[in-house]
């Protein structure tokens, strides 16, 4: 793998927001928020992860990318934590204490877990990540977007391919327990789907008036579910394959439009490192 970059970017958070950052799909949108509030610890606690794996680490070109995914993490759970506090100004007045709720749960996998353990849940939630996220650019999913909230996302997306590796590297380097991390794997994909979609289920629940009468009524709602279940069902292939014999993280082919989105975020960073 090669060096990893930091792209420290500048939304403008001032700028009016519209909490349906998705064009026409209110329902999409509110759980990718979901997942919002969920990356704002989770990825706190893969930076607390690996760094106590990094002492461990005897391979300085892995040792110094696990700095640079410490980095691109830090940087990604600010512009979350921003972007949830902008959401929570917005008629959402639960989120603070969704988020508080979220902070104990990821407190309490760093105080009560191995090492083991953290670095088979950050290999399960960086592979399945890299997974949704080739899916949602292959199939356009976040290209229809309401102002900069779609920036945080792809900006997001593009540093998330680059390190899929990282973790599923630093696990082998350690314990290449293929049947820890797979067992481990089952657990920690229904954790922070569970919660995703619990968070986003709250943020539906508290915009429902204003979804019904802006996207129609409920017949209109149940489709643009059914929609989501069947895009989503195409992810289905790919988290399999996470648990054949021989998965490794570098096989996912990173195309062309995703190298052209990830130069485009480099160029509008305003510091790289
Ligand atoms: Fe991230
Ligand atoms: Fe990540």
């Amino acid at each position: 793998m090669s060096r990893l970059q930091v792209r420290h970017m500048q939304f403008d958070y001032d700028q009016p927001f519209e909490p349906v950052f998705l064009r026409g799909k209110p329902e999409a949108s509110h759980y990718f928020t979901g997942f919002s509030i969920v990356l704002h610890h989770l990825e706190p606690y893969m930076i607390r992860s690996m760094k106590q794996a990094m002492p461990l680490v005897t391979d300085d070109a892995l040792r110094d990318n696990m700095e640079q995914f410490c980095r691109q993490e830090a940087q990604h759970f600010q512009q979350h934590k921003r972007f949830n506090d902008a959401m929570a100004s917005k008629g959402f007045p639960d989120l603070k204490s969704l988020e508080e709720e979220n902070r104990l749960v990821y407190k309490h996998l760093s105080e009560t877990k191995s090492l083991k353990f953290h670095l088979a849940y950050a290999e399960t939630f960086e592979s399945l990540a890299s997974a949704a996220i080739v899916h949602e650019i292959k199939n356009g999913l976040v290209d229809d977007t309401e102002g900069f909230v779609g920036d945080i996302w792809r900006w997001h997306f593009c540093e998330e391919l680059e390190h899929r590796a990282l973790a599923y590297d630093v696990y082998q380097h350690l314990y290449g327990d293929t049947a820890y991390r797979t067992a481990v794997g089952f657990y920690a994909r229904t954790h922070f789907i569970k919660l995703g979609l619990r968070f986003g289920n709250y943020l539906l629940r508290a915009d429902e008036q204003r979804i019904l009468k802006l996207y129609g009524g409920r017949w209109q709602q149940a489709v643009r579910i059914w929609q989501i279940l069947r895009d989503q069902a195409g992810l289905i292939p790919a988290v399999l394959g996470t648990y054949k014999p021989g998965y490794s993280p570098h096989d996912i082919v990173i195309t062309p439009k995703m190298e052209e989105m990830t130069r485009q975020y480099t160029e509008q960073a305003i510091r790289v490192r």
